[in-house]
């Protein structure tokens, strides 16, 4: 209201200004039982990036949906240079020069890489027919221009998540838009690849691009964005110039409440061993990786994109086969086959891709944690699974997950609490080893804490954490050795004498 006033009296001040090229206005959307969206205003400036902020499940990807017409606004109009607008089709948001990056972006894996990015707007010759040549350099230039060292030709499902996701960013760079949004665009990539990413979000918006940038990296957002928007419940908390604002500012804005961002202090007492992997090879993804794990350590495993870590994090938990090299548990030694091997014998993982390997997107979140605890039920089943229950639920409360009930289907929470789903699951089996692929990729910040408390109370109950993490702080904070990787090979393991940012960096990069 207020805000409509003062446009009315200073008409002059607004024209001064560079006009929104898209903008929201008083947008609202429910689903059933959440208000993800409520009266939303939001301007995207040509040549500026807003980071939009807000905890999980706070409606950032509604306004992305929106905005590229996967949903209709229940209420509030889309104005696209101020005239207003609809987007029946994503086509219609696409037309108009909208490109997104999702937060899960759905590619095909039979297609190739350039197929992938020029799925629907291939380039064509004389008669009509895609022209495969100019489609293969383009996607290779735009490939390029990201840093990502991807052939064009290769069929897509041949990639890890890392570069599945770098395809989705050359997709959403291959049409000539004008407003290009990212959700969570660096949450995948390590190091290298986010410094390629913040240079060519720096090159877009010298091309007087509108960029929209929602992350949960306060280090990134203070280092990209121009302005701010802050969500919190669906309800815009404050907005304005980057400048103003200190990171606490924001952490405040979005979670109520100040949170710690210091890593928990925590007794490390090594127990005995319980894990020895010794020479674990694969033909292509990894060689000779030999290392043991305490009962009560958390080891963390470092590298690029590519270093082949989560391949042998899943050959550790029986989904890549054809691997040789021994492993012990316990000092037995063990043949893990399958994945239900390795939950035999007491090592679960938890994976980075949640939609394909970690979650069953449309069951209801209690089924989703019971399931790999269910071979275990016999006899007295009921009490057991409501044991399990009772189990999932206090764990769900420590991740701090939201959700609308234990029946929402996971495939309708947000991003960040379908992570929180997949972690709460594989705790309530109780494991003696735990794996985590990037644990809190997508996790708010406040919730982030609440998963690192978790993880070194477990730890110090006598759990053995095997943590693959991209994100330096984290790695850094939580770990009580770091194992790098590099092209498939270890190349060194750090502990607290030696585990400094530079050297860890310097090693997965081999400089
Ligand atoms: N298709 C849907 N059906 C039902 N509820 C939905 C649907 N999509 C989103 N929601 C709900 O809307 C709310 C906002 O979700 P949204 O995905 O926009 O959050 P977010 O801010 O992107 O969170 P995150 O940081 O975890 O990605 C959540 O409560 C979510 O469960
Ligand atoms: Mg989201």
């Amino acid at each position: 209201m207020m805000q409509k006033q003062a446009d009315a009296i200073l008409p002059l001040k607004e024209i001064s200004k560079s006009p929104a090229v898209l903008e929201l206005k008083a947008v609202t959307k429910v689903f059933p039982g959440v208000k993800a969206l409520s009266e939303v205003s939001l301007k995207l400036i040509p040549g500026e990036v807003t980071a939009l902020v807000g905890e999980n499940g706070a409606g950032k990807s509604t306004v992305v949906k929106i905005l590229t017409g996967i949903y209709q606004p229940d209420d509030g109009i889309i104005l696209v240079d101020g005239q207003p607008t609809i987007f029946p089709v994503p086509q219609a948001a696409s037309q108009s020069g909208v490109t997104a990056i999702h937060q899960e972006t759905v590619l095909f894996d039979e297609l190739s890489v350039a197929e992938n990015i020029f799925l629907g707007h291939a380039p064509r010759g004389r008669f009509g027919l895609i022209d495969l040549k100019i489609m293969n350099k383009k996607s290779c230039d735009i490939l390029h221009s990201i840093g990502a060292r991807i052939d064009p030709e290769q069929k897509l499902k041949d990639l890890g998540i890392a570069n599945k996701h770098l395809v989705a960013i050359a997709r959403a760079l291959s049409t000539d838009a004008r407003v290009v949004i990212m959700d969570e665009p660096t949450a995948s990539l390590s190091h290298k690849e986010i410094e390629e990413l913040y240079e060519l979000v720096e090159s877009l918006k010298s091309q007087g691009k509108a960029i929209l940038f929602i992350s949960h990296k306060f280090d990134e957002i203070f280092r990209i964005a121009d302005n701010y928007t802050v969500f919190r419940d669906g309800q815009i908390i404050g907005d304005g110039a980057i400048s103003d604002v200190t990171d606490a500012d924001l952490v405040k804005m979005m979670v109520g409440r100040d949170v710690s961002q210091i890593f928990p202090k925590r007794k490390t007492s090594l127990g005995k061993v319980i894990l020895q992997v010794k020479s674990y090879t694969h033909p292509t993804e990894f060689e000779d990786i030999s290392f043991t794990l305490r009962k009560g350590e958390i080891l963390g495993f470092y590298g690029l994109v590519g270093a082949g870590r989560s391949e042998f994090m899943q050959a550790l938990f029986g989904i890549t086969l054809n691997t040789f090299g021994t492993i012990k548990i316990e000092d037995k030694p063990v043949q893990i086959k399958s994945p239900a091997d390795a939950v035999e014998n007491g090592i679960v993982y938890v994976p980075e891709d949640r939609g394909r390997q970690g979650a069953i997107l449309d069951l209801p979140i209690f089924q989703n944690i019971t399931l790999p605890s269910l071979g275990k039920i016999s006899g007295n089943g009921f009490l057991k699974l409501a044991k399990e229950f009772k189990l999932a639920r206090d764990y769900t409360e420590r991740l701090e997950l939201r959700a609308a009930s234990f029946d929402t289907h996971v495939g309708n929470l947000s991003g960040g609490n379908q992570q929180k789903v997949v972690i709460a699951k594989w705790l309530a089996t109780q494991p003696k080893i735990i794996i985590l692929d990037e644990p809190t990729k997508g996790v708010d910040i406040g919730s982030k804490a609440a998963v690192h408390e978790f993880m070194a109370e477990l730890a110090e109950q006598g759990l053995a954490i095997i943590m693959v993490s991209s994100e330096i702080p984290e790695v850094l904070g939580m770990s009580d050795r770091v194992i790098v990787m590099r092209e498939g090979r270890m190349v060194t393991e750090l502990n607290e004498n030696n585990l400094q940012p530079e050297t860890l960096v310097r090693h997965a990069a081999g400089i």
